[in-house]
Order: C-alpha cells, then structure tokens, then sequence
C-alpha cells in the first residue's frame, strides 16, 4: 500500500514522508511474560516492513518499551528504523533526540515526545525526562531552513494540545498512542495540525499538504469546520430539548426517571459544547490568516489492497516461525493434562448422551474454529487462538497453545455451557444408580453442574465487538447456534 501511494506521488512528482509513532510492538506498559518473544518477532516485522516501505522516523511507546529496550533497539538496529527520542532514557542504549529527512527538496524535522506516566518507575529499562523541555532544546536544536517540523507522540490528547500551545514551531503532531481514528484532523494551537490513524494497524493516515505561497503554519481543510459546525447545531438541539423538558409544569411535568435523564443530558451536551465551540474558535483563528491546507484521509487496510508482494513475503516467514514453534513444543499436550486435569474434556465426550445437539454442532463454523486459523497458519500466535478453541484462557481450560488437545481444538460445547469434567461424572454415576435422567437429587446434580442456556455475555467474551467487527447481533446469532433451532 505504501510501495503504492509512493509511487503514485513518486510520478506525479510529489514528495512522500512516512512515519509511525509508536505502540507498533505491543500496545501497553503490561505484557505477560510467555507472550514476549512473540510480540519482539511481530515488532520485527513491522519494522522490516517499514524498511521496504521506506520510513523516515519511528519513536518507540511504552507498548514497544514493555518487550525490552534491548530487543527494541536491536530490532530497529537490524531493520535501520530511523529512531527518534527526544525525551526517553534507556541506559546503554542511544537514539538522536531529532532527525531531518529530505524528498524532493522539501526538508522536514523529526522530534519525540513520550509521557513520562507512561513508563514511571522504568518500562523494559527506561524512564522519560519532561517533555516540554527536552522538546524546547531539540527544537532549538533543529535547522532553521525546514518547510515543516513533525511530533511523533506517545501522549494522551490534552498532552498533544498542551505540547502545540507550548512550542509554535510545531506544525504535526502525530499520535501513536491513544488509537483515535481522526479522520478529519484535529486543529492544534498555533496552526498545528493533529493527526492519528486509529490502532491495530487497520488504517494508513494519508495527509496531504497543499503549500501555500506565504502561508504560515497549516489548517486542517474546510470540511473541518462544516463537520463541526453540524455536530454543534446538533448538541445545542438537543441540550434546548433537554431544557425544555425540565421547565415542562402541570400536565406535561416530566416524571422522576424521566427528569433525571434529561438532567444527565443537559450536563453532558454542555460539557461537551464547551469543548467543540472552543475548537471551533480555534479553528476558524487559525482559518483566518493564509495557512497550507492539510486534507486527510484515513485508508483501510483491508483485503481489497492487494499485498506487497515482498511485505507478504517477510509476513508469511513470520508466520511460518510462529507455526512451527507448534512442534518445538511437547507434541502432545496430554503431558500437560496429566499434570493438571482440564475442567474443559472436549465436545467428543458430549457426543455418546447429546448426539443430537452434537450433530447440529458440528455443521456450524464453530465446530471448525481451529481449522479456520490452520489454514491461516495462526494456531500458535497468541493473539490468536483462544477464542478459536474450547475454554482457552478460562479456569479449568488450556492456558497456552501447547495446552489445546485435539479434543479442544474449535468453539466446542463448553464454550457456551462451561466445563463439562464433573457433569459428565455426575451424569455417569446417575446411570449407573439405575435412576432415570431428569428425575430425583441426582439427576439436579447432573444439570446444576451445566449451564443450560448460556447468556449473551457468555458469547461477548469472544464476539467482543472489536476482534469480529462488530458482526454480532445477539437474537440472529442466538437462532444459528441453538439446537434444532
Ligand atoms: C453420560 C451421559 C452424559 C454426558 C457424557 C454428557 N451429558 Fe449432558 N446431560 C446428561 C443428562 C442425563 C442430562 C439431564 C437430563 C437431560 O436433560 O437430558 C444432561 C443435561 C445437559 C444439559 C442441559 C442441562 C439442563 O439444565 O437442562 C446440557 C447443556 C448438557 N447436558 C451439556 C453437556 C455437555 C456440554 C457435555 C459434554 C462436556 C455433556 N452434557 C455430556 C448426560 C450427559
Ligand atoms: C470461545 C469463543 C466463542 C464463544 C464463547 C462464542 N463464539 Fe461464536 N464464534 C466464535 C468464532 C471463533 C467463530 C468463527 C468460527 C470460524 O468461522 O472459524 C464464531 C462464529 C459464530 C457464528 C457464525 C457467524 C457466521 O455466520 O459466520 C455464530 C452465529 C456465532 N458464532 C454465534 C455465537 C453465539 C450466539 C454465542 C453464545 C451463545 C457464541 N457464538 C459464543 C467464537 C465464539
Ligand atoms: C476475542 C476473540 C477472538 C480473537 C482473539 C480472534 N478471533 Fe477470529 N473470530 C472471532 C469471532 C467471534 C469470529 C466470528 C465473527 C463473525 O463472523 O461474526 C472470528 C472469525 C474468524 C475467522 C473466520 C471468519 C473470517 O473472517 O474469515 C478467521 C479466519 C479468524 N477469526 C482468524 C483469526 C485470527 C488470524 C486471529 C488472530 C490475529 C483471530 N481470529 C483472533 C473471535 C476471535
Ligand atoms: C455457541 C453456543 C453453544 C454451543 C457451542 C453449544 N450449545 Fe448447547 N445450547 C446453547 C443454547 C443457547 C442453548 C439453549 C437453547 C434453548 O433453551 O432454546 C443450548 C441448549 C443445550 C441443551 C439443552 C437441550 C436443548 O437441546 O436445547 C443441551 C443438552 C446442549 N445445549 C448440549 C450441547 C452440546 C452437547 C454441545 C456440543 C456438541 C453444545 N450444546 C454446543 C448454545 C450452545
């Protein structure tokens, strides 16, 4: 996609700068310990990734600094990832606190800042000095001849703001760290202009500067102001409606519940209006000298865009890695079993009582779950494989890939109605007491030891909106899994 664009601007004679700000390896300050190693080959990746694409600065975040600064700085080292860190310290390890990077004869300045919150008391052997006045000296630092100088930060927000306020010599700031999708940019103190590209690498934020002859500093493009223009019409709409209700008397007097919602109401719409008209003023200040026009675009990086044929290359090795790390470990987890019996047994042991409901199981994509990331060669990526077996990750179930049996391998019975070891037990010793099912103590032993209708949250811990899209729609999903529904 990059290759692309490039080569796009490349022929139309227009220069190209990349970059990411971080949070690329892992995305907070905790990373379970059996996950790293995995996490340092994915960051490898992305780096090597950017080496092909071309990158002209990248910061590390806490999420990076979390796998380690010694395999963060030895993966940039080996991809040569022009690194920049204004404000971060990690002993033994150096990177130049800006950089300058040159296309087609525009020159632009790189500079770094990170939270020092963020990594407080040393994440992977690093700490952070403020922000403001490591920023002060590197900016006082760069070159005077630049046509623009980019932050690359690793902030919340109103850190972003605070940074653009205090230092007019910015004109981007880039954030790799709260994962906000900003499709039309934010407009920042001195007509600095605020860029993000929400997270897990779904979108490339493509900005676009039109230079200006005699402008000064850059404005986010008029759709800007239109959109939030709207959206305020639409917030003082509804805080009048809100108002309206409360000063109601007589007949049309709202009721309790009714007056405490409208109170709600009033309170956040005037929260928030006083944020948006603040913006808005900024942003029309900002409008009201010549600035170059920034225009973004945020492209999704979905299966319509064909991928680089050398990037799916270094992905499919990864992968590949990762795959086999599968044989390396014990062969057969029935080791692991025998050490600590699972609660979760695996749906074939369901089958001999339910066979019926397990027939109908079977036909359904969640019987074929693990099949489904075989084919993609992702059983062993930890970011993967627990929502596509049986109890991953829950007490009583498998805790690592090398922990999956074949019998739990897919979405299996005990996904929905919880381990099944002592309801099997229960079930046995019922039978063989010569009782008949369904009637008498043990026969309530045998079904308070299941769940008989699991629950939408059940169900939400692995369709959590987020990892399936948003697909999940409770009734229409309930009607495909119910049995002989
Ligand atoms: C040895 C036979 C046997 C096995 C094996 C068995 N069950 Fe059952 N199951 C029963 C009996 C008996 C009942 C209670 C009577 C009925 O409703 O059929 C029951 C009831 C249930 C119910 C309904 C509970 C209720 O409150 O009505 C569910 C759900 C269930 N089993 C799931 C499972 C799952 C999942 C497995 C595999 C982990 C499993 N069963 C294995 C015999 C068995
Ligand atoms: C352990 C994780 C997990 C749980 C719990 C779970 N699912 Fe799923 N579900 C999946 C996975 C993974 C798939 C995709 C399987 C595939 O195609 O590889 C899936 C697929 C589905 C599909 C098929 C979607 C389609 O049309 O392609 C439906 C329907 C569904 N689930 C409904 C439910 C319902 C309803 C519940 C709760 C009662 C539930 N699931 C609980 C993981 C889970
Ligand atoms: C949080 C739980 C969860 C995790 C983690 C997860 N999945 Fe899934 N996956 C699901 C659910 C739920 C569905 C079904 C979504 C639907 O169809 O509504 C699904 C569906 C799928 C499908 C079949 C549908 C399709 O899009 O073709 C594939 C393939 C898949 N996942 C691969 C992966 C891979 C690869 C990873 C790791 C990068 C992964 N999954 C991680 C829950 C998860
Ligand atoms: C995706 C979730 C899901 C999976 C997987 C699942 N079930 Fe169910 N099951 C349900 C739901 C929901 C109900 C409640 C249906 C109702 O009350 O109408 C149910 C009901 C049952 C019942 C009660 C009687 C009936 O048929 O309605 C039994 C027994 C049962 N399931 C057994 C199993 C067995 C055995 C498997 C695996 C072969 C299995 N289920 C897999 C969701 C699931």
């Amino acid at each position: 996609m990059l290759k692309q664009r490039r080569a796009e601007a490349d022929a139309a004679g227009l220069p190209v700068f990349v970059v990411d700000a971080g949070d690329t390896g892992w995305r907070s300050r905790r990373v379970s310990s059996g996950r790293k190693d995995q996490q340092v080959e994915k960051l490898r990746l992305q780096l090597a990734a950017m080496e092909l694409g071309g990158i002209d600065a990248w910061t590390p975040g806490e999420g990076d600094l979390a796998l380690g600064a010694d395999a963060v700085f030895a993966a940039a080292e080996a991809a040569h990832t022009p690194v920049v860190a204004t404000n971060l310290d990690c002993p033994g390890h150096g990177a130049p606190r800006w950089r300058v990077a040159e296309h087609g004869g525009v020159r632009l300045g790189f500079v770094s800042a990170l939270d020092p919150a963020l990594v407080e008391g040393g994440v992977g052997g690093c700490t952070a000095s403020d922000p403001d006045d490591a920023l002060a000296s590197a900016l006082a630092e760069l070159p005077d001849d630049l046509d623009a100088v980019v932050l690359l930060s690793q902030m919340d927000l109103a850190g972003d703001y605070a940074l653009a306020e205090q230092h007019p010599r910015l004109d981007f700031v880039v954030n790799g760290h709260v994962g906000k999708r900003l499709t039309t940019p934010n407009q920042l103190p001195h007509a600095t202009v605020h860029l993000s590209s929400g997270n897990r690498g779904k979108a490339l934020g493509v900005a676009t500067v039109h230079f200006v002859e005699g402008a000064d500093g850059c404005g986010v493009g008029a759709g800007g102001t239109a959109d939030l223009e709207r959206k305020i019409e639409r917030y003082r709409d509804r805080l009048a409606k809100a108002e309206a209700l409360l000063a109601a008397e007589g007949a049309d007097a709202p009721d309790e519940r009714t007056r405490e919602r409208a109170l709600r109401q009033k309170a956040f719409y005037a929260g928030e209006l006083g944020v948006l008209e603040q913006r808005l003023a900024l942003m029309q200040e900002v409008a009201a000298e010549p600035r170059h026009r920034v225009d973004n675009e945020l492209v999704d990086l979905d299966a319509d865009i064909a991928d680089d044929e050398a990037t799916a290359r270094l992905v499919a090795d990864t992968l590949a890695r990762i795959e086999q790390s599968r044989g390396e470990r014990p062969a057969s987890p029935a080791t692991a079993v025998a050490e600590r019996p699972l609660d979760y047994v695996g749906s074939a042991a369901c089958a001999a009582c339910h066979r019926a409901e397990h027939a109908q199981w079977q036909a359904t994509p969640h019987a074929a779950a693990w099949t489904s990331l075989e084919q993609r060669q992702r059983t062993q990526d930890l970011s993967c494989w627990s929502c596509h077996v049986t109890g991953g990750e829950r007490p009583g179930g498998p805790q690592s890939p090398a922990e999956v049996t074949e019998a739990l391998q897919g979405v299996g019975c005990e996904s929905c109605h919880g381990p099944g070891r002592r309801h099997i037990a229960q079930a046995v010793q019922a039978a063989s007491t010569g009782e008949p099912p369904g009637v008498g103590e043990a026969a309530d032993a045998v079904t308070g030891s299941i769940v008989r209708d699991p629950p939408e949250q059940t169900c939400r811990r692995c369709h959590d909106g987020e990892q399936d899209e948003g697909r999940f729609d409770w009734a229409s999903y309930r009607a495909k899994v119910v049995h002989g529904g």
